[in-house]
């Protein structure tokens, strides 16, 4: 242990938490180190979530297009055909730049990555077993554990990433399956059964609550959002418990359940997709060594600092508290070196933008009108639906709206919420608006180009106090 190289700053976990942080570290003048287990920088994002899934999702909206939607704007096509293989490796190959890219800036900021899996021995030291072999003990004044999340399993049914997948193997299948059946109908499960709907497989997603999209999407967009993808071809059964799943034949067979109890149903298909969540990752972290708990959701118990009950090692990202998003661990990531180095950082927990990116995209920030509701605020809502905008019918794509709710005394903005073509770009706007405390009034009288489709987005934030001019 004497041996063990010193450093300001350790980040255990090399995703988006842990390599931010790292960098950030390294600008900081701070001498740090990333221990990465996988052999890539990037974690799950990179690796096998955020940016492959997104590669997919863009080129299998392509495809479908290319079959579906060019006669009307004039475009005649010959034969259009699948190329699989072709559309992994795009993707494979877009991942393999970003990794690439985050190893040059540990280069450039002077971060040390040390590639193994890391493991509390005491509260400052870290013992490696190195993927290339034999292990190394580092020491750090400061650890930040950003170990990441897993998929949360479904009881009964073992994931083997060709017939019973997680997010992993939907982005690696190496054919399109005839029948898929999605347990979630959360946003990996919505992400997932659009690509490979829109390959060919037929999909039903059985989801337990009565809305898609999980519990953050306001309920009217869930319904747009379902009567869209629907239209698409995806099947849906909602108020519906996957309550077993049997593997052990050609296919899996699903048993399912209503909610409420009663109704029973089998659901067959040559895949099936696990998507019920994610949860905390600390396998073989050697908590234990150091005497930190995590809670009954087994995340890191951290005070708003970031701070574990031993101050000096800290937690960010998808193993604590809070949304499970790439931007939410970087912004931790950001504010904990800060933290560490000047004693203050910030993040707004109140302005974390959601996306999910089906098509139409569905974004949102802020509160919706249950969670309004649910705590007594009283709120305004305004409304702009994109088929009364200029741009989105020059496109062809008038699908959505753009909804806004703003407090009914100060007009302030509370939430705003999208569905719509470009909705996950449109949505920074309103995170903007929500950081710096703006109200309706001031996003309508902000001058929006012509023709695009953010002027839906003013017309919303208009009608909330006054009368949108084009609806
Ligand atoms: P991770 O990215 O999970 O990284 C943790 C890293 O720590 C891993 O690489 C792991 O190998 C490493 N590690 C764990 N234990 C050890 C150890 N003991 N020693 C060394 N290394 C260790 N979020 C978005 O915001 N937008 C999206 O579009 C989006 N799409 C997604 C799509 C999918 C299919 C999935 C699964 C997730 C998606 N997410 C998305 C969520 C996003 O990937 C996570 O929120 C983000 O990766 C969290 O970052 P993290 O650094 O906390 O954890
Ligand atoms: P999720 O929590 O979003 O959705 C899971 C859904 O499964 C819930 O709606 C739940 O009601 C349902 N469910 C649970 N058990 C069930 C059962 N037995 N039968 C039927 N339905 C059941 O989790 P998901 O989709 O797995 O995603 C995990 C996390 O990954 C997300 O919360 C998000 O943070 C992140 N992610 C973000 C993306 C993005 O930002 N675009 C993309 C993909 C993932």
């Amino acid at each position: 242990a004497s041996e063990a190289k010193d450093y300001d700053v350790i980040f255990v976990g090399g995703g988006v938490a842990g390599y931010v942080g790292a960098i950030k570290a390294g600008q900081e003048g701070l001498k740090v180190a990333c221990i990465e287990k996988r052999g890539m920088l990037g974690g799950t994002c990179l690796n096998v979530g955020c940016i492959p899934s997104k590669s997919l999702l863009n080129n299998s909206h392509l495809y479908h297009q290319i079959l579906h939607d060019t006669k009307k704007r004039g475009i005649d096509v010959g034969e259009v055909k699948l190329n699989l293989k072709q559309m992994m490796k795009a993707k494979d190959e877009s991942v393999a730049g970003l990794t690439k890219g985050v190893e040059f800036l540990f280069k450039k900021n002077g971060v040390d990555y040390v590639k193994g899996h890391g493991a509390f021995v005491n509260e400052h030291e870290i013992r490696v077993n190195l993927v290339d072999g034999g292990e190394t003990q580092l020491k750090g004044k400061n650890i930040v554990i950003s170990t990441g999340s897993e998929t949360t399993p479904f009881p009964g049914l073992e994931i083997d990433e060709k017939k019973v997948i997680t997010s992993t193997g939907a982005i690696a299948l190496e054919q399109v399956p005839k029948k898929m059946s999605v347990i979630g109908g959360g946003i990996i499960g919505l992400e997932m059964a659009s690509v490979w709907s829109r390959l060919g497989a037929e999909v039903t997603v059985v989801e337990f609550l009565g809305q898609i999209g999980g519990p953050g999407m306001d309920a009217d967009i869930a319904k747009q959002a379902q009567k869209i993808l629907t239209k698409q071809g995806l099947k849906f059964k909602l108020n519906t418990k996957v309550t077993s799943g049997d593997a052990s034949g050609d296919g899996v067979k699903l048993e399912l359940e209503a909610a409420k109890g009663g109704k029973q149903e089998t659901l067959d298909a040559d895949v099936c997709l696990v998507a019920i969540g994610r949860r905390p990752y600390t396998d073989g972290l050697g908590l234990e060594n150091i005497g930190i708990e995590v809670d009954e959701r087994k995340r890191l118990v951290i005070d708003q600092e970031y701070r574990t009950k031993v101050p000096h090692i800290r937690c960010i990202g998808d193993c604590t508290f809070g949304p499970m998003l790439a931007h939410k661990a970087e912004e931790e990531a950001v504010a904990v070196v800060e933290y560490i180095k000047h004693g203050h950082g910030h993040v707004n927990y109140g302005a974390i933008p959601s996306v999910m990116y089906t098509n139409p995209e569905v974004a949102w920030v802020g509160q919706n009108e249950k969670e309004l509701k649910d705590a007594g605020v009283k709120y305004n809502v305004g409304s702009f639906p994109f088929t009364a905008n200029s741009r989105a019918k020059t496109n062809l794509e008038t699908d959505g709206m753009v909804k806004f709710l703003s407090d009914k005394e100060t007009d302030r903005i509370l939430g705003v919420h999208i569905i719509g073509a470009n909705a996950g770009e449109m949505i920074a706007e309103g995170t903007l608006a929500l950081e710096y405390g703006a109200s309706s009034e001031d996003v309508a009288r902000t001058c929006h180009a012509h023709p695009t489709l953010a002027e839906a987005f003013k017309e919303a934030a208009m009608s909330t106090y006054s009368k949108a001019i084009h609806y």
